[in-house]
């Protein structure tokens, strides 16, 4: 059976009527869901850190909205939305927003990872709820303005008042998603489903980007040669592929020689065993482990490797590309 696609028709924005959002966190997707929330009509608020810590608190006030401490903006809601990064969210949940949960008020997530691994676990008199825009946030605000939304799914994992769901639809209303099409979907599905895409897709294309350029180079290519084809040739045929499938585009868009490299040499790429055990790890809960222990650390190996990447032959020779040639 096909899963319910709920559009605007189909979604009561009335059901936050008469209630207080309070956007916990104005980074990228807060400050998106925010804006658009209250140009939807809804009474929206935001908890930011203190002025000397926050680095969003200042746009915040800038943007017109009452901004207090997560603390203050916990009590004065009765719908929170969890805007904050994934792995500051226990902390300042098990400081700022558990001793201050009523009974009846809604938690809303924007990625299931905290709730399904434990990290946080909210009362069963409140509801735990999640909606998340499958966009950055700059994106969801941008298509928001002209009119058009972002594709998103919601998803319930407890229900306090009886209507979580409609509670659920009605944020993913008021932020435009349901203009595009909201579908249901579990919390285990919609975290490890984000973790393995971000581990298998980001994590493989950009390091084969960066094997292409390297190879290139290694074997006496211009770097700014390489570069171009390591990146901008993928970004001329995503929307393409997007727009009409990926078939259409091999079989009747691309040369007859790319369709014959694609077809034959592409497979050879792919570790498919290697891609069948992240997807493993990942439901084990092996990457949620190891990323929970990364950031506790203070970030170790993503400070050195960012620094490495950062000096890269790569990373130059696009800032030279991109000035010579334009975004
Ligand atoms: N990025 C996206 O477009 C995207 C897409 C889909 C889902 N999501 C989900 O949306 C949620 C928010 O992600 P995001 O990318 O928007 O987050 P973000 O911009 O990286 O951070 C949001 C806010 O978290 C606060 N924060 C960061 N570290 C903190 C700490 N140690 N203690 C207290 N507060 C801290 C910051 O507050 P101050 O500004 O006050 O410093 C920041 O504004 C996450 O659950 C994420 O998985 C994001």
């Amino acid at each position: 059976m096909q899963e319910k696609i709920y559009r605007d028709e189909d979604v009561d924005l009335s059901v936050l009527n008469g209630k207080t959002l309070a956007v916990i966190g104005y980074g990228i997707q807060g400050k998106a869901q925010a804006l658009n929330s209250r140009d939807s009509g809804c009474t929206v608020i935001v908890g930011t850190r203190p002025a000397a810590e926050s680095r969003s608190r200042a746009q915040a006030e800038a943007d017109g909205f009452e901004v207090y401490s997560y603390a203050e903006a916990v009590k004065k809601a009765d719908v929170l939305l969890i805007e904050l990064a994934d792995p500051a969210q226990p902390a300042v949940y098990a400081e700022d927003i558990a001793p201050n949960l009523r009974p009846g008020q809604t938690l809303c997530f924007c990625h299931g990872f905290n709730v399904l691994y434990g990290a946080i676990q909210p009362p069963k008199d409140v509801n735990t709820v999640l909606f998340v825009p499958n966009a950055p946030g700059a994106f969801v605000r941008e298509k928001y303005l002209k009119g058009e939304g972002i594709y998103g799914c919601v998803g319930v994992d407890h229900d306090a008042t009886g209507n979580a769901l409609e509670v659920a639809l009605a944020i993913s209303k008021a932020v435009g998603s349901t203009r595009a099409g909201v579908v249901e979907l579990s919390f285990q599905h919609e975290t490890e489903g984000d973790n393995y895409e971000e581990q298998i897709l980001y994590g493989g294309v950009i390091h084969l980007m960066k094997l292409c350029f390297q190879t290139m180079v290694d074997n006496g290519y211009a770097p700014s040669f390489a570069y171009a084809k390591s990146i901008r040739s993928l970004r001329s045929v995503i929307d393409v592929m997007d727009e009409n499938g990926i078939e259409d585009y091999i079989s009747t868009r691309s040369s007859r020689t790319c369709e014959f490299a694609v077809r034959t040499r592409g497979p050879r790429v792919i570790n498919e065993d290697a891609v069948r055990e992240i997807f493993a790890e990942t439901e084990k809960g092996l990457f949620a482990r190891d990323w929970m222990q990364e950031w506790q650390l203070g970030m170790p190996q993503i400070h050195r490797m960012r620094r490495t990447a950062a000096e890269s032959t790569m990373e130059k020779t696009g800032k030279e590309w991109r000035e010579r040639f334009g975004v």
